[in-house]
C-alpha cells in the first residue's frame, strides 16, 4: 500500500485511541509543551474573530479552545470517527477531507491556518503547502508545528526520507503505525518557496529550556 495512504488508514485505525489520549491521557492538557507553542503563536498572530482553518484538526481540541476565544473556526481531518466526536462536542464548523485535496470542500478563505503535528506526507504535504495560497486571505498567515529536525534525525543521517513511524510515548492502545515523510529544514523552506509562501518566523523549543522537541513555522503567502 503506498505511504500516503497509509497514514489516513493508520488514523482511521487509531481514532479511538488518540481520543482516549487526548481526552483522559491529557497529551494535549494545558501546560503541555507543543499545546502552549501552538497556542502561544497563533495568538501572536490572529486576534478573535479572525477565521482560522484547523487543517487536521483531529478530534477538535485546538477548534474548542480557538472557538471558545471567539475565532471563527473550521475543522478539517481525513478520519470520519475523530471529526463525528468534535461536531458532538464543540460548536464549530467541521468537514471530512484530505488535506491534499480541498478544493472540493470549497472551504472559503482564511486570516490563519493551523497544522498542528498533522502533516506527515511527502505528496500530500506539497500540495497541501501549494494550496495555502489560494486559502488565505491577502494578508493571512499559516502556523506549522511538527517536531525539531533535531528530534529525530540520527547523525549521519540528515536528508529528507520516508521513515516507519511508532507510537512509542503516546498512551493507550495504538496500533499500525504510519510511516511519516521527514524534512531537513533545507526541504520545508523549498516546499513553501515552491508553494509562493516565504517564512517570517521559526519558533523552536522543548519541554525544559535547552531542548528542543518542536518547529513552528509561520509562513505568509506572496
Ligand atoms: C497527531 S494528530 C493531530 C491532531 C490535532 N491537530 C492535534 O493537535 O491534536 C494528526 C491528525 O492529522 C490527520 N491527518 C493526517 N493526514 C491527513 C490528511 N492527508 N488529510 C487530513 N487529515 C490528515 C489525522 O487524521 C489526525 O487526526
Amino acid at each position: 500500500m503506498n505511504n500516503e495512504k497509509r497514514i489516513i488508514d493508520a488514523w482511521r485505525t487509531n481514532a479511538e485511541a488518540w481520543v482516549d489520549a487526548i481526552v483522559h491521557q491529557g497529551i494535549r492538557a494545558p501546560g503541555t509543551h507543543s499545546r502552549e507553542a501552538i497556542l502561544d503563536a497563533i495568538n501572536a498572530h490572529a486576534k478573535p474573530p479572525a477565521r482560522i482553518l484547523d487543517a487536521g484538526c483531529g478530534e477538535g481540541w485546538l477548534v474548542g479552545v480557538l472557538a471558545n476565544a471567539g475565532f471563527d473556526v473550521t475543522g478539517v481531518d481525513a478520519c470520519h470517527a475523530l471529526i463525528d466526536y468534535g461536531r458532538q462536542k464543540v460548536r464549530a464548523r467541521f468537514e471530512v477531507g484530505d488535506l491534499a485535496n480541498l478544493k472540493p470542500l470549497a472551504l472559503g478563505m482564511f486570516d490563519l491556518i493551523v497544522c498542528n503535528f498533522s502533516l506527515f506526507g511527502e505528496a500530500s504535504v506539497r500540495r497541501f503547502v501549494q494550496s495555502v495560497p489560494s486559502l488565505l486571505d491577502e494578508r493571512g498567515t499559516c502556523i506549522i508545528q511538527t517536531l525539531h529536525p533535531l528530534a529525530f534525525f540520527g547523525p549521519g543521517n540528515y536528508r529528507s526520507q520516508w521513515r516507519e513511524g511508532t507510537w512509542a510515548g503516546l498512551p493507550g492502545h495504538f496500533s499500525d503505525p504510519a510511516p511519516w515523510y521527514f524534512r531537513t529544514l533545507s526541504d520545508w523552506a523549498a516546499l513553501f518557496r515552491d508553494a509562493g509562501c516565504r517564512i517570517v518566523e521559526i519558533r523552536e523549543s522543548g519541554a525544559e529550556p535547552g531542548r528542543v522537541e518542536t518547529i513552528v513555522f509561520v509562513i505568509e503567502a506572496g
